[in-house]
């Protein structure tokens, strides 16, 4: 699978912040922002990502990230000259997936917990074989987000099981009911975080999407199709998890704060990508090394580090 990392619009919501700089280059503590959706995909096992930009703005991912053969990827860019939507990713990123399917991560959306990659996984495996994938997240208030309503349902359990498989999973799948943007009265408390997995027939539904009330080609009304389809699947990111917003000045401190705690307390790194790629063998460990010796960093002294561990990745 590959992947798509929207990174454009105008951020007014940080001015004065934002004003000359995009704000997915912004630091979340000690790495820019879009290091954060990066290593989400990098989890999920996709090593070829498409980067949308605005024109002013993608000339410094460029410079920051490069041709992504450093972390053992494949990197390339695309202008968005007007942010009218996130589903016009699918439209701008046509030739690149061309006609395989593809993962969309937002590049203000972070994510941190226990069994992510193994839920990213399941993701890809879910939509192999057709069908989209999205998730929900429970919050106070939803109104602000994409809102999924679902309903339980039993799968077909083994005779004489106990209703849960052989890793514990409970029995119980998922179904969607509705899909709304931002409604003024959400049906449920499930926010769809800025990460959707799709089959290869993605493309083909975007472009056949008109723009919504607000003008805008909406990512709600891409789910929908699949929806309508009888093709869409939701899985839940359990109460333990963060997925941490970035919107304005006070929660983008705050996410800053939330990845300083968890890596001074653990001494392990969030999000950092050259330890995921040389984790997931896409570098060697003399590759990861060399990387750490080009910063005079706590950041490069963590990577020399990591490839001076006796243990096996
Ligand atoms: O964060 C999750 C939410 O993201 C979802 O729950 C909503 O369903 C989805 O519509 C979206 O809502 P937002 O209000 O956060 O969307 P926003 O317009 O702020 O765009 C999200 C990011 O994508 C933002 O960093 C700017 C960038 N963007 C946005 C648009 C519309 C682009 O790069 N290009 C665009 O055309």
């Amino acid at each position: 699978m590959k992947g798509i990392i929207l990174a454009g619009g105008s951020a007014t919501r940080l001015y004065p912040l934002s004003k000359a700089i995009s704000k997915q280059i912004m630091p979340v503590y000690d790495k820019p922002m879009i290091y954060y959706p990066l290593s989400t995909l990098m989890l999920a096992g996709i090593r070829e990502v498409l980067i949308i930009s605005t024109p002013r703005d993608l000339p410094m991912f460029k410079e920051l990230l490069g041709d992504g053969s450093r972390i053992g990827m494949r990197l390339e860019y695309k202008v968005q000259l007007v942010p009218n939507g996130l589903a016009q990713a699918f439209v701008l990123g046509k030739e690149f997936l061309n006609g395989e399917p593809g993962c969309l991560i937002l590049g203000d959306n972070m994510f941190y917990g226990q069994h992510f990659s193994r839920m990213l996984k399941d993701a890809v495996e879910s939509v192999k074989d057709g069908g989209a994938c999205v998730f929900g997240y429970e919050v106070a208030d939803p109104r602000a987000y994409g809102v999924v309503e679902f309903e339980e349902i039993e799968k077909a359990a083994p005779a004489g099981g106990n209703g849960q498989d052989v890793q514990g999973q409970s029995l119980k799948e998922l179904r969607v009911i509705s899909l709304e943007e931002k409604p003024a009265e959400p049906k449920s408390n499930y926010a769809v975080p800025g990460l959707y997995f799709y089959d290869k027939t993605v493309c083909d539904k975007a472009a056949k999407l008109e723009p919504s009330a607000r003008g805008e080609y909406e990512i709600t009304d891409l789910n929908k199709a699949y929806l309508a389809e009888g093709t869409l699947k939701v899985k839940l990111f359990s109460r333990g998890f963060a997925w941490l917003d970035t919107g304005n000045c006070d929660s983008l401190l705050d996410a800053g704060n939330f990845i300083a705690t968890i890596q001074n307390r653990q001494g392990f790194y969030v999000s950092c990508i050259e330890e995921i790629a040389w984790r997931n063998g896409w570098i060697s460990t003399e590759q990861l090394s060399a990387l750490g010796k080009e910063m005079k960093t706590a950041y490069g002294r963590y990577l020399e580090r990591l490839a001076a561990t006796k243990f096996a990745r």
